[in-house]
């Protein structure tokens, strides 16, 4: 039995005083303890955040890492060990926001990964495709490619301690909604290609779905068989509005 996931993706939103007003929200949210709830606020609002969730079950995140672990001239990135020194537990790795607008290729998404893994954090890999490449026919192709290419450089292993979510480019922040089944045929797809690699992954694998999940829509989606809960972005920003969607991923 997977362990529903629900993580909240603030991206670049928020102010101090917004973003700790949405954690107050968050954390009086009732969830219950059957699902994983985290939140991913912006860098400069997690240590904040982290105060405001402290003694509670929700995790907090980060959007990204750098790809080196430690430290580094690297001017304007934050690495994994800061990220992990801070207390987060979990980090977005290859959003289609870092892919497309930073041009983040496969290869130094598994950096990333493996980055965010050599400090005990959880990484969350995105894949998903575009609307052309969909109306191409090839969703498909264009996931398992994302997704092979990490297990190609890190190995199955990789991925006993990680998460994937498949946000379609097409669903993010438009309001329009993968169907259940559209998404579920991803979903599927993806725990097939763990399942060649090692049953014990597939099996054990959250793979949550984002792209325009609210309140209306959620439990529909994480009803599917291979939709192990959500990675929210707008609907995220409000904390009842989450809390309904946290609600859903456990009934
Ligand atoms: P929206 O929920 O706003 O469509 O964003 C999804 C997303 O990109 C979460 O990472």
């Amino acid at each position: 039995m997977r362990r529903p996931m629900v993580a909240g993706n603030w991206k670049m939103h928020g102010t101090r005083a917004s973003a700790d007003a949405l954690a107050q929200g968050v954390r009086q949210l009732a969830i219950p303890d059957s699902v994983e709830v985290a939140v991913l606020p912006p860098f400069l609002h997690v240590e904040r955040v982290l105060e405001v969730l402290a003694d509670s079950p929700i995790a907090v995140g980060a959007q990204n890492c750098a790809k080196e672990p430690w430290q580094g001239a690297l001017t304007g990135e934050v690495s994994a060990a800061q990220l992990a020194d801070a207390g987060c537990k979990l980090v977005l790795i290859g959003h289609s926001e870092r892919r497309q607008l930073f041009g983040e290729s496969d290869e130094l998404l598994s950096r990333k990964f493996i980055a965010a893994q050599s400090h005990g954090l959880v990484p969350i890999l995105c894949v998903g495709e575009t609307l052309e490449q969909r109306q191409a026919g090839r969703t498909l192709e264009v996931v398992s490619e994302q997704l092979g290419s990490i297990i190609h450089e890190l190995g199955i292993g990789a991925f006993f301690n990680a998460v994937i979510a498949y946000e379609p480019v097409w669903a993010i922040g438009t309001g329009l909604t993968a169907t259940p089944a559209q998404a579920q045929a991803v979903h599927a797809a993806i725990r097939a290609q763990l399942a060649g690699e090692s049953a014990e992954v597939a099996q054990g694998m959250r793979i949550l779905y984002g792209g325009s999940v609210k309140a209306t829509n959620a439990a529909e989606l994480f009803g599917m068989a291979d939709i192990d809960g959500g990675l929210i972005g707008g609907a995220s920003l409000n904390a009842d509005e989450f809390g309904a969607i946290c609600r859903a991923a456990g009934c």
